[in-house]
């Protein structure tokens, strides 16, 4: 049977994703609160997974070869450096000779039909580390940090964690996320979970950096089955008005160097400010997040370090999070 692969959120149904988010929760508390104290365990001992990236990384990398450590097996980085990934050799070739030697392929890609291909060619699960089009463990992380920021504003506890005591299904539906920037990766893969999981989702791209609309289609069609709110417009204001949080990303993403100029002249009055957000009326305790490496330019320092920041927890929950994506399909062998 083909194996299977976790190439964006789209593939996967509203309780799938929210039980890689529960099942991350669990392995957070496991690990990092020793509850319960682990047994010595090695699932994955003697196993290997192969991290193909084309792009730089500093979360995903670290995430997943410290999950792979976690789970007792090897995490092999390849950048674009140390094989033919793509130049030399074809994606096809690679992956036929890649996945006849491993348990599993993360790989980092510029255009997603690159990823496509792998997974199509590869023998064993393929996971997207980030291409052009999506970012699927990056939006588990950003679920997982939702689902612990409203289970902790909701119960009233901070100096412990008793997140796992509550179920995402219960915090996430019907929070107001508003997108306050480009419409990339990031913003697409939320556009294709968010509706489904019924969180309103408000997106404001300046004119000519909107989703793409295969995507739109998706997110229409959650939406309508879910009753989710979902807003496009070119005005953060509008997009921002009683959001319970704001989101951003970089301007200028990983390939796009030679746009900065452009991008910095088209994306002026996006960066987002205290007085930016107050104006447009968020709700009083809104909070922000950023899947970060983060620039001054969209987000100024006053929010990204406040606390109403949520990016450091976002950042480390991509490991819990890529740790239960590689749970399910090293592990266990498919997405329940
Ligand atoms: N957010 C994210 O994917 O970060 P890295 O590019 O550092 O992996
Ligand atoms: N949109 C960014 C995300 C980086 C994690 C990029 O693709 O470079």
């Amino acid at each position: 049977p083909a194996p299977n692969h976790f190439i964006t959120t789209a593939d996967y149904s509203a309780d799938q994703l929210l039980n890689l988010v529960d099942r991350a929760i669990q392995l957070k508390v496991q690990s990092k609160y020793q509850h319960p104290a682990p047994q010595a365990q090695a699932p994955l001992a003697g196993k290997t997974l192969a991290l193909l990236f084309s792009k730089l990384s500093t979360r995903t990398r670290v995430a997943t070869e410290t999950s792979m450590a976690y789970l007792g097996g090897h995490a092999m980085f390849l950048g674009s450096r140390d094989i033919q990934l793509g130049t030399n050799e074809s994606l096809t070739d690679t992956s036929r000779v890649i996945s006849s030697m491993v348990d599993g392929i993360m790989a980092r890609v510029g255009e997603h039909a690159e990823i496509e291909l792998l997974a199509k060619e590869s023998n064993v699960p393929v996971i997207n580390a980030l291409s052009a089009k999506y970012h699927p463990t990056q939006i588990l992380a950003d679920l997982m940090t939702l689902h612990e920021h409203i289970h902790h504003r909701q119960q009233g506890v901070k100096d412990q964690y008793t997140a796992h005591q509550q179920h995402p299904r219960e915090t996430l539906s019907g929070l107001k996320v508003a997108w306050v920037g480009d419409g990339n990766n990031i913003l697409q893969e939320m556009l294709v979970s968010f509706p489904k999981l019924g969180i309103n989702l408000s997106a404001a791209c300046p004119i000519g950096y909107e989703c793409d609309q295969d995507v739109i289609d998706i997110a229409i069609k959650d939406s309508e089955k879910t009753k989710a709110e979902l807003t496009f417009t070119n005005d953060p204001q509008v997009a921002i008005k009683d959001a319970d949080i704001v989101v951003t990303d970089t301007w200028i993403s990983m390939g796009q160097e030679e746009e900065k100029a452009t991008r910095l002249s088209d994306f002026a009055g996006y960066q987002v400010t205290m007085d930016m957000v107050n104006k447009a009326g968020a709700k009083p305790d809104w909070a922000f997040m950023h899947c970060l490496p983060r620039k001054q330019e969209e987000v100024d320092d006053e929010v990204f370090y406040s606390n109403r920041s949520l990016v450091f927890p976002e950042a480390e929950n991509r490991k819990w999070t890529i740790m239960a994506v590689i749970d399910a399909l090293l592990v266990k062998g498919r997405i329940e």
